[in-house]
Formats: C-alpha cells, sequence, structure tokens
C-alpha cells in the first residue's frame, strides 16, 4: 500500500451498506486501511465476523450493524445511532444489491422483480433519505452507489435486475443534482462483472484474469470519496476493466 495515503481518511466515519459483500468487504477494509473508522452492515453474522477477522489491527475502529437497508425504518434507527455514538457521517457507500436472471421479462416472477426493487432501488432511497439530512446539515459527505453496466445496456434475460440498476442510476443522478451548491456530493460506480467466488461458481470456463478484482473497484470508490474527486458530482463511472 501506498503509506503517504494511507490516512486519506482518518477522523471520517464511513457507513458501508453491504459491507460484508464480495465488494462491499473490500470497500470496508480499504476504507480501514486509511485511517477511515467503518460501520459496515451486513445480514449473515459469518460475513461480519469473517470481515472482523480480517482487519486485523483495524478492528478496533469496525463496527457491525445487522440491518435491512430496504427497510427505512430499520436504516433511519441505524443512522441515528451513528450519530449518537459518533455524532456524524462522512461517507456512505451503498455496496448491497443483488442480481436475478435467466428469464425473458414475460416469465419474470413479479416477487423476483419486487425484491430486485427492494434490494437494488430501495436500499439507496432508504439510506439517502436517512443519510442526506445528517450530511447537509454537517455541512460535509459523500456518497457512492454501486450500481451496474446493465443499467446502461439491459442485457437480455436480465430486465428485472437492469431495470432496478437503471431506476437506481436515474435516482442517484437527481440526488446528485439535488446536491449541486452543497458540500454534499453523489456519484456512482458501474461495474460489469467482476472476480467473485459466485461468478466464478457460476462461470467457470471464463476468463477470471480479465474480470477487475474487488480491491480495484475499491480504488475507484476511495478515489470519488477522496479530496482528490472533489470537484465530481453525478458522475457514473464504468469500472468494467477488460470484461
Ligand atoms: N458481482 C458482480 O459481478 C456485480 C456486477 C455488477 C454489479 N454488481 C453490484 O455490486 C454490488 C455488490 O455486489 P457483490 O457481488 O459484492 O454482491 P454480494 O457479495 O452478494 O454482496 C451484497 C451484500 O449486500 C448484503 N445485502 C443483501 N441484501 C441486503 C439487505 N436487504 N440489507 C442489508 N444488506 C444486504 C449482502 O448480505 P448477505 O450476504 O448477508 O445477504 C452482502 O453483504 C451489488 O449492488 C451488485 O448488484 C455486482
Amino acid at each position: 500500500m501506498d503509506n503517504s495515503m494511507s490516512d486519506r481518511f482518518s477522523n471520517h466515519v464511513v457507513l458501508v451498506a453491504g459491507g460484508t459483500g464480495a465488494l462491499g468487504r473490500a470497500v470496508s477494509a480499504a476504507f480501514l486501511a486509511e485511517g477511515a473508522t467503518l460501520i459496515a452492515t451486513y445480514r449473515a453474522t459469518g460475513e461480519f465476523d469473517e470481515l472482523a477477522r480480517q482487519a486485523g489491527a483495524s478492528r478496533e475502529r469496525l463496527e457491525g450493524r445487522r440491518v435491512d437497508v430496504t427497510d427505512p425504518s430499520a436504516t433511519q434507527t441505524l443512522v441515528e445511532e451513528i450519530i449518537t455514538r459518533h455524532a456524524h457521517i462522512d461517507v456512505l457507500v451503498n455496496a448491497a444489491g443483488g442480481y436475478t436472471g435467466g428469464a425473458p421479462t414475460w416469465k419474470v416472477d413479479p416477487a423476483d422483480l419486487e425484491r430486485m426493487l427492494s434490494l437494488n432501488l430501495r436500499s439507496g432511497h432508504a439510506l439517502a433519505r436517512a443519510v442526506v439530512p445528517v450530511m447537509l446539515t454537517q455541512n460535509r459527505g459523500c456518497i457512492v452507489n454501486v450500481i451496474a453496466k446493465a443499467a446502461l445496456d439491459h442485457p437480455a434475460r436480465a430486465s428485472a435486475y437492469a431495470a432496478s440498476k437503471a431506476a437506481a442510476l436515474a435516482m442517484m443522478g437527481s440526488l446528485a443534482a439535488e446536491l449541486v451548491g452543497s458540500a454534499v456530493r453523489a456519484n456512482s460506480v458501474l461495474p460489469s462483472i467482476f472476480d467473485t467466488a459466485a461468478n466464478r461458481g457460476a462461470m467457470p470456463k471464463a476468463d477470471f484474469s480479465r474480470w477487475p478484482k474487488p480491491e480495484d473497484i475499491a480504488r475507484v470508490i476511495l478515489f470519488l470519496c477522496s479530496e482528490d474527486a472533489r470537484v465530481i458530482r453525478g458522475a457514473a463511472i464504468p469500472v468494467y476493466g477488460d470484461s
């Protein structure tokens, strides 16, 4: 690691929703390595335990909260608890999300569409609803949403996923426009496919070397949250690598 950058986020309180997922844990680890106090939301306790184990000396700056971030009232309570404990939230990264696919649109179960909208769209809304007023009051803040290339290219047999990601991209674009003139910035990153155990399992014949690593995408997210990116608002940055 570049030591000159190792304290970029000291004194920052960073909330990573889905902070124990394949990308989320790389984002959490990267912020911890650069000095942040990190709150990761999770659902599976074992995943948080694994993140905590990997945190090593940063463990004392890591907190986990078992929260369903698609639930607006649970998310509001989470944010209130963070403010009570830490007084501020400087960064929000929403890395919670999920995928469903395989069926053409006319065979998509309405329950699957509902699940995609909850996980990929409503989570971002619930988090923004709770966090943005805090950031505006404290006059400081940065938000990064993890969306997907599918928001733009609408692949076949993934319509519920693509629609939920396109809606999330639109919502975060509007949010970024609303924040112009404030000290709060919002941006998005759009992964295509990246190197996870789940993707390797689903596509065993793919050339994994072409897939970005979660750590590569985490670096872009940290850049967006850094002072160097202070003029970037409303961006939707492709992080496709060679995939
Ligand atoms: N993987 C890819 O190739 C790819 C490509 C394009 C875009 N993306 C997007 O990138 C983001 C991260 O993907 P990933 O591969 O890291 O996914 P992942 O490994 O499945 O991680 C998602 C995380 O979100 C959490 N989560 C799910 N539902 C939640 C809820 N209701 N409340 C709180 N947390 C919840 C999961 O917790 P549990 O594990 O405990 O359920 C997990 O920690 C997602 O938005 C995904 O759509 C991924």
